[in-house]
């Protein structure tokens, strides 16, 4: 049975967003969407390969709107640029997009952020749902509302915040999902339920083989947990100021990671896990728990992560300090603090890092 949640913004008193999650959540989203999309445009935001794959099923969803108009974007992060943007704001306005349209995203996380944004200022605003095809895009890229674009000098550095109205995170689309991109999202959630949620760390590690594997019902209830653990921080921080940050564990060297390796070469997710288990480091100099350490460090080797190649640890501190996410008073570390507690910990020196990140790219069980 799906499950539905709710996301309320401080001093709302009706949802911004709505979640629908599980396996059926596409069946219960139809009546659910049906006032919603009833005599109005719908334009449907996705790529060629996630059309063929879940085009069909989306129809009964669309079918209540008065017209349905698809728009095709590139596949991934490729989609994720101004220029993009650019056309579909003039599609959609040619083809007679008005303030009350709506904007239905169907694919991966880039396909959300791009979507998201495009609805967040056509016309200053329509309303648009989001059905996330990937596991990292249902437990987290589709949830939050920050939405945007790349520019050429960095990731996600144009955009603004705009809630979808609803999410519809069907688990069933996951069974056509790589392994690998299974592996990659299953890092964020490892990522929310070491600091938020440990009874969720323990599904994960009980049942790795089905995750792994895309069983729906398997991934059915760790993604509603996953959903509802982002779903209470954006509830309390929904502008990114302190407790949101605290989703951002594993992400400062992660970023660097992927920078590092020019964005092709390491999926997000992997860099995330490769970003956990080194602040796992900093966080055991703080007196974090051994015990909590050797068990994340294990459920991650489980996980078969890819290998890095040899890297420069001056070169990763270098892009640490530009991350967008670095403030101008200098690199705040998300660490864990115990199971279920995370923290902010600001003045970690310098020479620490750089000696423990020789440390793990030398030591590094995963070290090519
Ligand atoms: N859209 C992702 C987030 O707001 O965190």
């Amino acid at each position: 049975m799906p499950q539905t949640l709710t996301l309320t913004l401080p001093g709302e008193t009706r949802p911004a967003t709505e979640v629908l999650a599980g396996t059926g959540a596409l069946a219960a989203a139809v009546e659910r969407l049906r006032p919603w999309l009833e005599g109005r445009t719908v334009f449907l935001l996705s790529s060629r390969p996630v059309l063929d794959l879940h085009g069909g099923a989306l129809e009964p969803l669309l079918a209540p709107a008065r017209r349905r108009v698809d728009l095709e974007i590139p596949d991934g992060e490729a989609a994720k640029k101004v220029e993009v943007a650019a056309g579909l704001w003039q599609a959609m306005l040619e083809a007679g997009g008005k303030r009350d349209s709506r904007l239905v995203t169907l694919g991966g996380g880039s396909t959300g952020d791009l979507g998201g944004w495009v609805a967040a200022s056509f016309l200053r605003g329509i309303a648009y749902a989001q059905v996330p095809s990937t596991l990292l895009a249902q437990v987290d890229a589709s949830l939050g509302g920050k939405t945007g674009v790349d520019l050429p000098g960095g990731k996600n550095t144009v955009g603004a915040f705009h809630h979808p109205a609803f999410v519809i995170a069907e688990t069933r689309f996951l069974t056509s999902l790589p392994r690998e991109e299974i592996r990659a999202a299953l890092a964020e959630v490892v990522k929310v339920a070491l600091i938020l949620d440990p009874p969720l760390l323990e599904r994960v590690e009980e049942d790795l083989p089905r995750l792994l594997a895309g069983e729906p019902e398997a991934l059915a209830p760790v993604v509603v947990a996953a959903a509802a653990a982002k779903i209470a921080v954006v509830e309390e921080d929904p502008k990114e100021g302190d407790a949101r940050r605290l989703l951002n564990l594993g992400h400062t060297l992660g970023h660097a990671l992927e920078a590092a390796l020019g964005y092709r070469d390491l999926r997000h997710g992997d860099a995330v896990a490769h970003g956990l288990r080194f602040a796992l480091r900093l966080a055991r100099n703080r007196g974090l728990d051994p015990a909590v350490v050797e068990r994340v460090e294990a459920l991650l080797e489980r996980f078969e992560l890819p290998a890095l190649p040899p890297l420069e640890p001056e070169r990763l501190l270098r892009l640490m300090a530009r991350d967008k996410k670095a403030r101008e008073s200098g690199l705040t570390w998300v660490l864990p603090a115990a199971l279920g507690r995370g923290e902010m910990v600001e003045g970690v020196g310098e020479a620490e890092v750089h000696e423990e990140l020789s440390a793990f790219l030398a030591e590094s069980p995963y070290r090519a």
